[in-house]
């Protein structure tokens, strides 16, 4: 039977726990670089494009205000407009025809939000300070739920929209290019 030399254990013990501690110490420290470096190189975006817009005024003038909202048909292709905000989409329906391109355009005025149209590629997050843009096309008509995915407060539960995709001859925006949903 061998004798434990009880001097020897411990040191074996204390040098066992430096030796990992200086491994843990060192991974820390290379991931904390990591994050730094990727940080201030790559840059710290918003999911889809950087465009920055404020928070407190887009409901005045300009591209988000009450009457710019909603489905335009511009020279620039479809675009809808839509403000996310606690607890509900403005406006609650959008109609968009089905087959051609449309372009999504978000903001929100308080918190941040997140949408997803059902059975589609759509899906990004609307963050305070930035407009979220989303190409797509609506391959189905059909009445599409648009729900709020991120956690917004309270009433995140009760946040939806409404996407009313229709064909192509059901789609006829007005002598200004705007289009609303039909009555359903
Ligand atoms: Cu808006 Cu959850």
């Amino acid at each position: 039977m061998t004798q434990v030399n009880p001097q020897l254990s411990e040191r074996r013990v204390l040098m066992t726990e430096l030796l990992w501690s200086f491994g843990v110490g060192v991974l820390v420290v290379a991931i904390i670089g990591m994050v730094l470096v990727t940080a201030l190189t790559m840059g710290v975006n918003p999911p889809s494009n950087v465009e920055r817009i404020d928070p407190k005024t887009l409901h005045l003038s300009g591209e988000f205000a009450e009457q710019n909202l909603g489905t335009t048909v511009t020279s620039d292709g479809i675009i809808a407009r839509v403000i996310a905000t606690q607890f509900m989409f403005v406006p609650r329906c959008i109609q968009v025809p089905e087959g051609r391109q449309v372009t999504l355009r978000m903001t929100t005025p308080d918190v941040i939000h997140g949408i997803l149209v059902t059975g589609t590629n759509v899906n990004t997050m609307v963050v305070p300070g930035y407009v979220a843009q989303v190409h797509t096309v609506f391959t189905r008509t059909g009445d599409l739920l648009m729900p709020c995915h991120e956690y917004c407060g309270l009433g995140h539960s009760e946040m939806y929209a409404v996407v009313q995709v229709v064909s192509q001859n059901k789609f006829r925006p007005d002598s200004n290019g705007r289009a609303v949903c039909a009555q359903r």
